[in-house]
């Protein structure tokens, strides 16, 4: 608390605390896969630092640049701009062989030159990707759908206090090998069965340490120095809403916080230098994996969204399934994350549908609900009320001012703003960089 001068007043260093809100967040308000990553891009122009707060490389954004098609799963997307710096938060898990093949795959120019990483960032080890794998099939029926990439894992060695971060790696390497072998015995009694050739996996990681040492930094104040400087920061959450550890459908979910409590954990900035917090909504919903999807589609038109749409897993390949839009979810999304704006995705995927549905509300037991539920079981139970909206049955594709879209396709985006009271920004109708109309 500020204390007082002899006059009874408050110094005036203190008294004009300058609020700056440099910080720029992008989330995904449904299952994943909005095409976040098209949004992130047009807004890395302007940014000089991106940054990712959760997650592995169990994400996987694309961008698409004319002939050029990037796949990122760990490296944030604005990278893609020379003069935008990447940062990888302590809040992210590194399967560093995946960052470093990620790094070669994408050929971009002096990206290791550019590229921050925390030292509190944990480790994912080919270790943990193993027992993501047993842990997954040995669920059967009732598998979560994980990309068993060692994220689950991973995060539950952090909890378990025995993980591994950057900062071992880049320490005392002697001391990094007993934590390691520590680890691996303590997965052992759990699976006998998992093999590990420690002796290997430390030659790699020695090798490893000396390629990433340059990149490391402690982000806390790396990030504080850059808000001070005014350097413009774009935060790219990784998965979605829906799937986030506390308010997804648990179990089915991912290991992190992928709602906007994930951007301040995960990067560790105070909450008032958070400007802007946009939504990514696709114009449908898509799910990979089980668990209750209220307004799916198993027919036709499902087929039609999922072979216009492309629905299938970057990561994965694995085939989506999708759905009408359902905006009871996205009304829950907003409570939790309070979106400033919104950046609505592929609509040019519902060009040619005569009727639209939108879910609008959900009923269970008979009663409308305000929320959206916590448990699976009462999710599969849930009725959803839909409005019916008329089709537009024209290409969007190359329109690109909202006065130009057909009427009907207009009236799909207010309807959308309309019921969440917020802003629609931009409307993506196509996958290319420029494919997008933006609202002012
Ligand atoms: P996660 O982080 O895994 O949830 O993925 P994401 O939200 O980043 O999705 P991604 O960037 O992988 O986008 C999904 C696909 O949609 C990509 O192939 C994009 O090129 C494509 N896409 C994005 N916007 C549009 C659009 O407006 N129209 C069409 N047709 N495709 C789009």
């Amino acid at each position: 608390m500020a204390s007082n001068n002899e006059n009874g007043e408050i110094p005036a260093k203190i008294k004009r605390l300058e609020v700056k809100r440099p910080v720029t967040v992008v989330l995904g308000t449904q299952w994943g896969d909005e095409g976040k990553g098209k949004i992130v891009d047009m807004l890395a122009v302007d940014a000089d630092l991106c940054c990712r707060c959760q997650g592995g490389n169990n994400a996987g954004h694309s961008v698409h640049v004319q002939d050029k098609h990037y796949a990122f799963h760990l490296l944030p997307s604005g990278v893609i701009y020379p003069s935008c710096k990447g940062v990888i938060g302590n809040g992210v898990v590194i399967h560093l062989p995946g960052l470093f093949k990620e790094i070669e795959d994408n050929k971009i120019g002096n990206l290791e030159e550019r590229l921050v990483i925390s030292d509190r960032a944990h480790l994912v080890f080919d270790l943990h990707q193993k027992v993501d794998g047993m842990l997954e099939s040995g669920r059967g029926q009732k598998s979560i759908g994980t990309t068993k990439k060692g994220i689950g894992p991973t995060y539950s060695s952090k909890a378990t206090r025995n993980g591994l971060r950057i900062s071992d790696l880049v320490g005392d390497f002697t001391k990094f090998s007993e934590k390691f072998t520590h680890l691996v015995e303590h997965f052992k009694c759990m699976f006998p069965d998992v093999e590990v050739d420690v002796e290997e996996e430390l030659e790699i990681y020695k090798e490893f340490a000396e390629r990433v040492r340059p990149m490391v930094k402690e982000t806390v104040c790396y990030l504080h120095n850059a808000i001070k400087e005014n350097k413009r920061i774009l935060v790219e959450c990784a998965q979605s809403t829906i799937l986030d550890i506390d308010f997804g459908l648990y179990p089915y979910v991912t290991s992190s916080n992928c709602s906007i409590g994930g951007v301040l954990t995960g990067l560790g900035i105070p909450p008032h230098v958070i400007g802007d917090v946009y939504g990514v909504i696709k114009a449908y919903l898509t799910r990979v994996g089980s668990g209750g999807f209220p307004t799916e589609l198993t027919d036709e038109y499902g087929e039609l969204l999922q072979k216009r749409g492309a629905e299938f897993g970057v990561t994965t390949g694995r085939p989506r399934r999708c759905g009408w839009l359902d905006l009871a979810m996205l009304k829950y999304s907003n409570m939790i994350n309070g979106f400033t704006g919104l950046a609505v995705t592929k609509l040019d995927i519902l060009d040619v549908f005569e009727e639209i549905k939108v879910g609008v509300a959900y009923k269970l037991k008979g009663q409308r609900i305000e929320t959206f539920p916590a448990s699976d079981d009462d999710l599969q139970q849930v009725e959803v009320e839909y409005i019916t909206l008329p089709g537009w049955k024209e290409s969007t594709e190359s329109v690109r001012k909202f006065s130009e879209l057909p009427a009907n396709a207009k009236k799909y985006i207010s309807t959308i703003e309309q019921h969440l009271g917020v802003q629609v920004k931009w409307v993506g109708v196509g996958k290319d960089r420029d494919s997008i109309i933006s609202i002012p």
